[in-house]
């Protein structure tokens, strides 16, 4: 796919502020043989001047990106399985869900949200564009649709299953391009009084963080609540409540129904508030955060070469697709990392995309302890740091919230 130069959404000149240089696909872990034909593509940010959307300029093509062989399965984490159910449960504790209505989540992936209702007995179906995922999905007994979301699939939808009282999307809305085909899909699904809730990594913490690995190719879009709004107006909907998350790295979940269906509440004036006090139109806020993303890569490649040349191990903790972002931007491969640490079978006795760093399985890691760990699935550290505290004595490095090493 070739760059762009207009936003998505509303069409307006983009302002693209920075590059991370050329990047292979984040989840394309690959096979020695596969090196020499190895596709890259320039990862570089841009806001929307006139709706505040954060994306990039380019995108592989999605069918690059969700296929057969799509290597996450959100099952591999127990927090997030946790994070999941209760949002099931909430959904039918406190918008009193029946067991006719419908829930339909895309992006579902192994299983999510419509496997806790379907475990439950309530009416729902699954939609997800990469074969290998959703037909995990379907073998636990999720009804599932192997397609990319839009329109059409709404409609499809809408005659087989009947309108939508719950629309929910997880980590999945910033990954489709084509965020007009979705907003209609749900236009035409959603029932008069239906809840669409979606939630996606969060433009503030990413500022506030300096967690630039959380820009990759699946990432077309980072939201904030202001480019929310601004989305939702042009469909008749809006977002009348938010929740932040700990999840992927912080994330911000909306709640969102047609016009005035339901009370804004007081969380959402303290979002916006907060929100106004940055200024997502301008160029100054991005330059900050470019600022930051490079201070960030000197200050890692530093740390990892003292501590090289001091002839100590280090492995990568979590074969993570922002890990790809960073070994690639920070131009960090095998002479400074020597493995990866990585639990899902996709990924074992891989190379990691780009920069060709092995990986290898948990029990290598048992075996292979090495000196220093860095923990490239920091958004899941309370879950490592549990399941490590009687297994790894060595030390940690971290670049969240800044780069450094712990115990
Ligand atoms: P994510 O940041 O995209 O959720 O990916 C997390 C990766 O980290 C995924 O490949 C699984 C891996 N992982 C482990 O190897 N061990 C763990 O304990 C956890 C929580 C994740």
């Amino acid at each position: 796919m070739s760059k762009i130069k207009n936003c998505r959404f509303c069409n307006d000149e983009l302002n693209q502020f920075m590059s991370f240089g050329k990047m292979p696909i984040a989840n394309a872990f690959i096979t020695e043989q596969e090196i020499e034909s190895e596709y890259f593509f320039e990862l570089a940010p841009s806001f929307c001047p006139s709706c505040a959307l954060f994306q990039l300029i380019e995108q592989p093509d999605p069918k690059m990106l969700f296929h057969e062989n799509y290597a996450f399965f959100a099952g591999t984490s127990i927090l997030m399985q946790k994070h999941f159910e209760d949002l099931s449960n909430k959904i039918i504790e406190y918008y009193d869900l029946k067991p006719n209505d419908l829930t339909v989540e895309i992006g579902n992936n192994d299983g999510g949200m419509v496997e806790y209702l379907k475990n439950k007995g309530f009416n729902h179906v699954g939609v997800d564009p990469s074969k290998n995922v959703a037909d995990a999905a379907s073998r636990k007994g999720v009804n599932m649709l192997n397609e990319f979301f839009n329109k059409e699939t709404a409609a499809r939808i809408k005659k087989e299953y009947g309108e939508a009282k719950i629309f929910l999307a997880a980590n999945t809305l910033a990954h489709i391009p084509d965020i007009n085909s979705v907003f209609e899909g749900i236009d035409e699904l959603l029932t008069e009084d239906g809840l669409f809730i979606t939630e996606d990594p969060y433009l503030v913490n990413l500022l506030e963080k300096t967690s630039y690995d959380q820009i990759y190719d699946e990432h077309v879009f980072i939201f904030n609540l202001t480019a929310m709004n601004n989305v939702c107006k042009q469909y008749d909907l809006e977002v009348f409540d938010v929740e932040y998350l700990n999840t992927a790295g912080g994330s911000l979940r909306y709640y969102i129904c047609r016009n005035g269906k339901y009370p804004q509440t007081e969380r959402l004036s303290q979002c916006k508030e907060k929100e106004q006090t940055i200024n997502f139109y301008s160029y100054k806020t991005y330059m900050l955060f470019k600022e930051n993303c490079e201070k960030s890569k000197n200050n890692l490649v530093s740390l990892l070469k003292k501590i090289k040349n001091d002839k100590a191990t280090i492995a990568g903790y979590g074969a993570t697709s922002k890990s790809t972002t960073i070994f690639n931007y920070c131009d960090i491969g095998p002479e400074l990392i020597d493995y990866i640490t990585d639990t899902t079978l996709t990924k074992i006795n891989k190379l990691s995309p780009g920069k060709h760093i092995p990986i290898y399985d948990y029990k290598y890691f048992l075996s292979n302890m090495p000196e220093y760990c860095y923990l490239l699935a920091w958004n899941h550290k309370v879950e490592i740091m549990e399941k490590e505290k009687n297994n790894y004595s060595g030390k940690w490095v971290t670049h969240i919230p800044g780069v450094k090493i712990f115990e």
